[in-house]
């Protein structure tokens, strides 16, 4: 049986490593401060932006709460990012996403400072990590890259496949990876031989967004296998892009849903975070 990688643990950790950084840096007189916008009223987003807020309680960050209207025009939210971006005690700016339709989600990505861009998503942060120069990098796949560290997993030199090419996932996952110098492949909805290419992997990184897609012929004996999807079935239970149970017996690691990839996200903004306000120290 696959050993489980514990996401809900390894970030316990990273966050208790970072409130003892930031009662340090408050010891230096520096505070470190997220301001967190929400657009509307999306459930699925009011709970992401409360529990990010308990994130930055809980590790001693400032959290600034910016939720407006629904019908916020797109201007008013620019200006909204501009006097965050000029106010020196902010070091992150987030704004959650989806926005509304009439507000264009590039040009808001892109106003914001790449500076205070802890959500990694604006052009000059990734364009960073691809060249390999410092930058902000998206959450979800920094989370795995210390989900595989700090569960021992070399990634040098290994076979690495990544299924889903999607600027949040799948693209910065296969820059990350091949930075810790992976072998590494993109499978998308067009790839051909899908299932044999996703057994040649040693690191599997499932992010195709359909449920139990990857069932255990996809899979190589001993390979580690990184669930990143995250969906409800009829009964109302969350389950991963992995058929969880053909392919633990399987594989040598495997990330649970929940409790796997879906944790270290928010670890990783927080991480984000420190790492803006030690800069601005620098
Ligand atoms: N909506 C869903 N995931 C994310 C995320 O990682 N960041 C932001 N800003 N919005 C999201």
């Amino acid at each position: 049986m696959a050993k489980l990688i514990d996401g809900k643990q390894i970030s316990a950790q990273i966050k208790d490593e970072l409130k003892e950084e930031v009662a340090q840096m408050k010891e230096r007189g520096t505070q470190v401060c997220l301001a967190v916008i929400l657009v509307g009223q999306d459930p699925a987003s009011c709970v992401y932006v409360r529990n990010k807020k308990k994130a930055c309680e809980y590790i001693g960050i400032r959290s600034i709460s910016c939720e407006l209207p629904e019908e916020t025009t797109q201007e008013e939210l620019l200006e909204k990012i501009r006097e965050f971006n000029e106010d020196d005690s902010v070091d992150g700016i987030l704004v959650q996403l989806p926005l509304p339709d009439h507000i264009q989600e590039d040009a808001v990505i892109e106003a914001i400072s790449p500076q205070k861009d802890v959500d990694g998503f604006h052009p000059w942060s990734v364009g960073a990590l691809c060249i390999g120069k410092p930058g902000f990098v998206s959450c979800t796949p920094a989370g795995i890259i210390q989900l595989l560290k700090r569960s021992g997993v070399d990634i040098e030199g290994k076979e690495c496949v990544v299924v889903g090419r999607s600027n949040i996932v799948g693209k910065p996952m296969s820059l990350l990876l091949l930075r810790e110098n992976g072998t590494v492949t993109i499978c998308h909805s067009r790839t051909k031989n899908l299932k044999e290419i996703c057994r040649r992997a040693d690191i599997l990184v499932c992010a195709i967004g359909k449920p139990k897609f990857f069932t255990k012929d996809y899979v190589k004996e001993g390979a580690v296998v990184i669930d990143v999807g995250i969906h409800r079935n009829a009964e109302n239970k969350l389950c991963g892009d992995v058929d969880f149970a053909q392919v633990e017996p399987v594989a040598s690691m495997i990330t649970p849903v929940p409790g796997g990839v879906g944790p270290m996200t928010i670890a990783m903004l927080m991480s984000n975070c420190v790492e803006s306000a030690r800069r601005k120290e620098e």
